[in-house]
C-alpha cells in the first residue's frame, strides 16, 4: 500500500457504513441471527479492519472460504478484543470445508468447518474420535446449486446412518441459493422446499440459507441464521431496485496530466477513441493492474463533483483517460482527483458498465491504492 502523496489513487473504506449495513440486515432478519461473510479478505476491503467493526456491532458468526482466511479473522478478533467474553467467542466457519490433514490447524485456531460431502463428514468425525473431543461443524446440503454440499444421495445415506456423525456436534444445516438476486425465479421456492425437507433429518439443528439477496426474499428464507456478504459492502441486494445499503467504497484517482486534443486525434492503445471535436483529456493513475477492468475501455465513467466525465480510450495497465471537457478547467488540473468510484458512480454502476457484478469490482480492488479507513463502527 502506498502513501497518500505517492499513490496514484486513494481508496476510502467507510467502516461506519459497513456497521450501518450490518444493523440494517440484522434488524431486517431478527430474530434470526445475522452472520457476516468476510471471505476473500472481506470482499477485498480488508478483513483486519472489517471484522472488528462488525464484531463491535454484535456480529458473532463469521464465514470465510479458506482456513488461512479463518486464521486472519481469528487474529483480528483477538487483537480487537471488543470486550467479547471468552464464553461468547465468535464462531468462524470455513465454507470450503476441512482440508485433509488440516484438522489440527483448524482446531488450534478454533475454526469450524462446513462439511460439504460424506467424505468431509467421515474425516471430521474421525478427527473427533481420534482426539476424543466433540467437534462442531455445519452441514451443507445441496438444494440446487450443484457446487458444494451433500447431494441428495449422500444426504439419504447420512440420514439413515447417524453413527457417521459420532463426535460431531452440528450447529447448523445450511444450503446456498442459486438465484436469490432474481426474486421471481422458481428455483428460490424449490430450494426452500428441498431445504425444509433436508432439515427434517436433523430436526433440532438450526438452519442457515440466505445470502444478501436471500435476506430480501422474506422471512421464510431467514431460518435461524442469515449469511450476507456483498450487501454489507454496499452492493445492491436486489438488482434493479433502489439500493437500501449505504455505499462503503470511494476510489479517487489522481490526474497526472491534462491535454487538449482536436478532432483528428485519437486516445490510447489501438486509437479506439477518435475525438469528435476539441476535447480536454485527463490522464489518471489507475489501470487494470489495479483491478480497474479493461472491459471498462470506452464504457466507464468518472465524476468530478457532480459532473460525469466519460472514460475514453482503452484502460491500460497503470492509466485511464477521461474526457473532462464538461468540467471547468480549474477543477481538472494535475493533482486534482476524479471519483473513479464514488457517490454518483457506485460499485453497481461500474459493474454494469463493465458487464459484470459488484462482487468482482470489489474483490479486484488493487493493492497499489492508498487505503484510508473511516470510522470504526463503534
Ligand atoms: C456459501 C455462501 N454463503 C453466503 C455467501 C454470501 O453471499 P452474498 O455476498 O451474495 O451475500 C456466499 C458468497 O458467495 C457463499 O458462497
Amino acid at each position: 500500500m502506498s502513501d497518500r502523496e505517492c499513490a496514484g489513487a486513494v481508496l476510502t473504506i467507510d467502516l461506519d457504513a459497513i456497521a450501518a449495513n450490518y444493523r440494517l440486515l440484522r434488524d431486517r432478519t431478527a430474530p434470526a441471527e445475522c452472520a457476516a461473510v468476510v471471505k476473500a479478505n472481506a470482499y477485498g476491503l480488508g478483513a483486519e479492519k472489517v471484522v472488528p467493526a462488525l464484531a463491535t456491532q454484535g456480529c458473532r458468526t463469521f464465514f470465510v472460504a479458506h482456513v488461512d482466511e479463518g486464521i486472519v479473522v481469528r487474529r483480528a478478533l483477538a487483537e480487537a478484543g471488543n470486550g467479547i467474553a471468552p464464553e461468547s467467542e465468535p464462531a468462524v466457519y470455513v465454507l470450503n470445508g476441512p482440508p485433509r490433514n488440516a484438522e489440527n490447524v483448524m482446531a488450534e485456531h478454533r475454526l469450524t468447518p462446513v462439511l460439504n460431502s460424506l467424505a468431509d463428514v467421515d474425516a471430521w468425525s474421525a478427527f473427533a474420535r481420534r482426539t476424543s473431543v466433540a467437534r462442531t461443524a455445519a452441514l451443507h446440503v445441496d438444494t440446487g446449486m450443484s457446487r458444494l454440499g451433500l447431494p441428495p444421495a449422500e444426504l439419504a445415506i447420512l440420514s439413515e446412518d447417524a453413527a457417521r456423525l459420532v463426535g460431531v456436534r452440528l450447529t447448523h444445516v445450511m444450503s446456498h441459493l442459486a438465484c436469490a438476486d432474481e426474486p421471481v425465479h422458481p428455483l428460490n421456492r424449490r430450494q426452500l422446499d428441498v431445504f425444509a425437507a433436508a432439515r427434517g433429518a436433523f430436526a433440532k439443528t438450526a438452519g442457515c440459507l440466505a445470502n444478501s439477496s436471500g435476506v430480501f426474499l422474506g422471512p421464510r428464507y431467514h431460518a435461524d441464521m442469515v449469511r450476507p456478504g456483498a450487501a454489507l459492502y454496499g452492493v445492491a441486494p436486489v438488482p434493479g431496485e433502489p439500493n437500501p445499503m449505504t455505499q462503503v467504497v470511494r476510489l479517487q484517482g489522481k490526474i497526472l496530466q491534462v491535454r487538449e486534443i482536436d478532432s483528428s486525434e485519437t486516445v490510447g492503445y489501438g486509437a479506439t477513441h477518435l475525438a469528435g471535436g476539441r476535447e480536454t483529456i485527463a490522464t489518471v493513475a489507475v489501470g487494470y493492474a489495479d483491478g480497474y477492468l479493461r472491459a471498462l475501455s470506452n464504457r466507464g465513467s468518472g465524476y468530478i463533483g457532480e459532473i460525469r466525465v466519460p472514460l475514453v480510450g482503452r484502460v491500460s495497465m497503470d492509466l485511464i483517460t477521461f474526457d473532462v471537457s464538461a468540467v471547468p478547467r480549474s477543477q481538472a488540473r494535475p493533482g486534482d482527483m476524479i471519483d473513479v468510484i464514488g457517490p454518483f458512480n457506485p460499485i453497481d454502476m461500474i459493474a454494469a458498465e463493465a458487464g459484470t457484478i459488484g462482487y468482482e469490482i470489489l474483490t479486484s480492488l488493487g493493492a497499489r491504492y492508498h487505503r484510508v479507513y473511516r470510522g470504526g463502527g463503534r
